[in-house]
């Protein structure tokens, strides 16, 4: 067995909201080089996207492994001093707790990990996003999964033809669901729709626990109960033989769906997929982008990365992005280029309204 953890976290810009310093990617890959010395890890590659800085982790510690954790939250807690140093941008951004408590989850850090019964190959996918949050990847993973104008291995693949099962977290309420497809695709719909509140947290093959594919959850400003930027979301998923194959996964983001997110975490706009030298937002801090680290799993090791949307293929997917983030514009102040009111509850509008509060009198 082996556990695929991924942890990320902005611990500070460079410039602005745009992307990590280099030098917080070396300082992530000194302590990672040293953790793995150590024993503690099989491997390691530091991702990136945007401001967001992603740890990917293979280690024989299973999921919630709290000196994993303590080792991604040192580390975040190293590129935060940098960040210190250099001024850069909301140093220390995501880390919500002045200490680490056993485990990263509820502290800031978006973390999606699960562990593996490595398989005769085990291609996996590492997906990074900024600028949105992690329903972002609702629309994504049921395409991947369910959708066989998407996938058709859930048509032709015997293995896959049984079709998968999908658990969805409620954000608001703190619950769980578990939704078997094809059978219970529109129930599952009815919530994955709404994807501020009900996000899909595991795929799973069916009827059985072997996670496919995991998602980071964590909202924030939920947590925080204040606005502190987006979740910036990470979702890995395994492919091939009887999964979605590599090609099947990548297929949904040649469209770019609107998400949540971009400028103050309050506007729709398209989430573009981009190559690793693509993505650094700018315009209007965005739009929202997505980076796909894909890796060969080789006793642990981790073959790769290499860079999947780095490839023509999706030029026409980040040309319509481009339109969709033109038009979107042009809304400027208006919903729902920008977010509806209840989501608007956790950006710094609610203070300006209060403001202005007493300017509104009772009608007859
Ligand atoms: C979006 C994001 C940025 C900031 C924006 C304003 O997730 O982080 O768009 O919201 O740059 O930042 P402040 O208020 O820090 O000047
Ligand atoms: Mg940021
Ligand atoms: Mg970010």
């Amino acid at each position: 067995m082996v556990t695929v953890s991924v942890i990320k976290a902005d611990t500070g810009g460079y410039v602005g909201h745009s992307a990590v310093h280099p030098d917080s990617i070396k300082i992530a890959e000194e302590r990672l080089a040293k953790a793995q010395q150590d024993g503690l890890l099989l491997d390691f590659h530091v991702g990136k996207v945007g401001d967001d800085l992603a740890l990917i982790l293979t280690h024989n510690g299973g999921v919630d492994q709290e000196e994993i954790h303590r080792l991604a939250w040192e580390t975040f807690e190293a590129t935060t001093a940098l960040a210190k140093k250099l001024k850069l941008y909301g140093a220390g951004q995501d880390l919500l707790s002045d200490a680490f408590s056993g485990n990263i989850k509820g502290m800031g850090p978006g973390i999606a990990e699960f562990t593996i019964e490595e398989r005769k190959s085990e291609p996996i996918l590492i997906f990074l996003a900024d600028k949105t949050e992690p329903g972002a990847w609702n629309l994504p993973l049921f395409k991947m999964f369910a959708d066989p104008f998407n996938t058709p291995g859930l048509v032709i693949d015997p293995s896959m033809h049984d079709g998968f099962d999908f658990e969805v977290l409620d954000l608001i309420e703190h619950r769980k669901a578990r939704f078997s497809t094809p059978e219970e695709m529109y129930d599952l719909l009815l919530f994955i729709g709404a994807p501020d509140r009900y996000v899909i947290k595991n795929v799973y093959r069916k009827g059985g626990n072997e996670s496919v594919a995991v998602t980071s959850t964590q909202r924030l400003n939920l947590m925080a109960g204040r606005y502190v930027g987006k979740d910036d979301p990470v979702l890995i998923v395994r492919c091939q033989s009887g999964l979605p194959a590599v090609g099947e996964a990548l297929e949904p983001f040649g469209f770019p769906h609107l998400v949540a997110g971009w400028m103050r975490g309050s506007h729709f706009g398209p989430l573009m997929p981009v190559s690793f030298n693509e993505d650094t937002p700018s315009r209007f801090d965005g739009p929202p982008r997505v980076v796909c680290y894909g890796f060969q799993l080789c006793n642990g090791k981790l073959v790769g990365p290499r860079d999947m949307f780095a490839d023509p293929s999706f030029q026409t997917a980040r040309e319509q992005a481009m339109q969709i983030a033109d038009y979107m514009r042009r809304m400027g102040p208006f919903e729902p280029h920008r977010l509806p009111l209840d989501a608007m509850e956790y950006t710094t509008m609610p203070q300006v309204m209060e403001r202005i509060k007493d300017r509104f009198e009772p009608v007859e």
